[in-house]
């Protein structure tokens, strides 16, 4: 397949481009830069410098590239995904998140791409009515982040059904850990993500680290998240593009691992590496209490299963971290 990564600098695009590259697949990258790292591109992907919100830097970049061979296939990465950041810029998440989707979609009618690839959330789910999240569960977004991404699915269906586009959208859990190459991880300032931020708790970069409410409604008071290994979900994302363009078909899958930790659980499982200074804190806006995904429909679309387990979604985050300079 000819791939366009749109995000691909990303953390999770540069995973995506990693796979991709590993499974033969020939690979182009835009990015803005604004939270991807240039070096994050694996060396033997294309890369363009453009901006989702911006027509006709991506006409520019598809005029290049599709005169040659055109896409098979559209993966879009570039999405602003904190979701404290999105209570407090919600407009800035509906320009980037909405309005860039709305362009992207308007270049790729235009170039009569027809398989795209789109990371949404499991933020869309908000407070779950089930204990495990499936993809026909009711959507009631709790923050703007959700909000956002549950608007670009939507505007997804439509325009397939308008002109005959399949869609793959992907429902992201808690997504950690570093490729296993430790060429790429999650790298950049001001991390808000509790797996590297109890790493470099751990690794002694920051002196403590925050509990945000430990009075939630599960086994020891703390949120209850489906951690996922990034190198997982990039994999899903190489089997989700085959099958959409295989069977001209659309289809939307949650990726998780069908289990849930709390907080405390992370903590204590990088403590056995290391110590872990922590307090508790008041609640952080926008968590709702438990996000589990049932991955049932991912198996068995995609035969997918999650091979890292949340100890080597810490070992592999620790050991990047360490190979970066313990940033
Ligand atoms: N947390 C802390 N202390 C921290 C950081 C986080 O207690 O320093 C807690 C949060 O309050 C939350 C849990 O750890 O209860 C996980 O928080 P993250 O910030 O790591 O992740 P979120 O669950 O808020 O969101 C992530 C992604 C979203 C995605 C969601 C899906 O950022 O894009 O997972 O489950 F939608």
């Amino acid at each position: 397949m000819k791939v366009c990564v749109i995000g691909g600098a990303g953390y999770i695009g540069s995973h995506a481009v990693y796979e991709l590259i590993r499974d033969n697949n020939e690979v182009v990258v835009i990015d803005n830069l604004s939270t991807g790292l240039r070096k994050a591109v694996h060396k033997d992907a294309k890369f363009y410098e453009g901006d989702i919100t911006v027509k006709e830097d991506l006409v520019r970049i598809f005029e290049a590239e599709c005169s040659k061979k055109p896409f098979d296939v559209v993966m879009h990465f570039a999405a602003k995904l904190i979701v404290p950041e999105s209570v407090s810029m919600p407009l800035e998440y509906y320009h980037n998140n909405v309005e860039g989707l709305r362009i992207m979609l308007e270049v790729i009618k235009e170039f009569n791409i027809k398989n795209v690839v789109f990371s949404s959330t499991a933020a869309v789910y908000g407070e779950p009515v089930h204990e495990v999240c499936s993809e026909d569960d009711r959507t009631k977004p709790i923050n703007p982040y959700g909000a956002t991404k549950l608007a670009c699915e939507e505007m997804i269906k439509w325009v397939s059904a308008a002109y005959g586009m399949n869609y793959c959208i992907f429902r992201y859990f808690n997504v950690a850990g570093a490729d296993k190459s430790l060429e790429i991880g999650l790298e950049k300032d001001n991390l808000t993500h509790l797996v590297p931020i109890t790493i470099q708790t751990a690794l002694g970069i920051r002196e403590k680290m925050q509990v945000y409410g430990n009075d939630y409604d599960t086994k020891d008071g703390t949120c209850v998240r489906d951690y996922i290994h990034v190198s997982d979900l990039a994999y899903a994302h190489v089997l989700g593009a085959k099958y959409i363009s295989e069977n001209n078909k659309s289809i939307l899958v949650n990726l998780g691992s069908n289990e849930g930790y709390t907080v405390k659980e992370v903590i204590d499982e990088v403590s056995k590496i290391r110590h872990v200074n922590y307090e508790y804190v008041e609640r952080r806006a926008g968590d709702p209490a438990k996000l589990i995904a049932s991955n049932s429909k991912a198996k068995e679309i995609l035969g997918w299963t999650p091979k890292y387990t949340l100890k080597d979604i810490i070992e592999t985050d620790m050991a990047f971290r360490d190979k970066i300079g313990r940033k």
